[in-house]
């Protein structure tokens, strides 16, 4: 078993997803040892919960800095002996602490083809700048926002009278295939 933790910071249905189909068995030979989220009020919070996982809240501005912030979630990443950190909508850049930790060990996934859309709104600017598709990529996490290497896309198409929510939820869709997919080759 390969232990992970998963990071999120909104709505967590990637999170959920993942859960699932880590119980199911689809997902094999991994383990999460808990949720990590800077924000205690967020939906993933109760998702957690639900899954019977141990949920550490963190609130980052109580720190006096962020490498006090990523000093205390290195502890417990350690005390759960975690091998792989796999971000799910954890809205914060990753700091020198858990880079230097996690060297090429943390994924992250962005609803956009990168390098196109990097950072917040990415499916609002897509749809926005009249693209005709765009989609969701899975790459490692480096010290840039959205900018590590590559490692898998899938795209879909954006139709003419296209909302954000019917976009984003085409995303989600994708994401909820990706993800795990991936977790799987690169997880070992
Ligand atoms: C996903 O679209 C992911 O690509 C981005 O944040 C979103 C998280 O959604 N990084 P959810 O919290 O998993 O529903």
């Amino acid at each position: 078993m390969v232990k992970i933790a998963i990071f999120a910071s909104g709505s967590g249905t990637n999170f959920d997803n993942i859960m699932q189909r880590v119980k199911k068995g689809v997902l094999r030979n991994i383990e999460v040892t808990a949720l990590y989220t800077d924000q205690p009020t967020a939906a993933c919070v109760q998702l957690g919960q639900q899954h019977g996982l141990p949920v550490h809240t963190y609130r980052p501005k109580s720190y006096v800095d962020k490498l006090a912030y990523e000093q205390d979630v290195l502890k417990q990443l350690e005390a759960e002996q975690v091998e792989w950190i796999v971000l799910a909508g954890y809205m914060r850049l990753i700091g020198n602490t858990l880079l230097d930790a996690y060297e090429g060990k943390i994924l992250n996934i962005h609803p956009s083809l990168l390098p196109k859309y990097k950072g917040i709104d990415a499916i609002g600017k897509a749809l926005n700048n009249g693209e005709l598709e765009t989609g969701t990529t899975v790459h490692y996490v480096d010290a840039g926002m959205d900018t590590g290497q590559i490692i898998a896309q899938r795209k879909c198409p954006i139709y003419q009278d296209d909302t954000k929510a019917a976009l984003e939820d085409r995303i989600k869709s994708l994401e909820y295939e990706l993800y795990p997919e991936v977790i799987q080759q690169i997880i070992r």
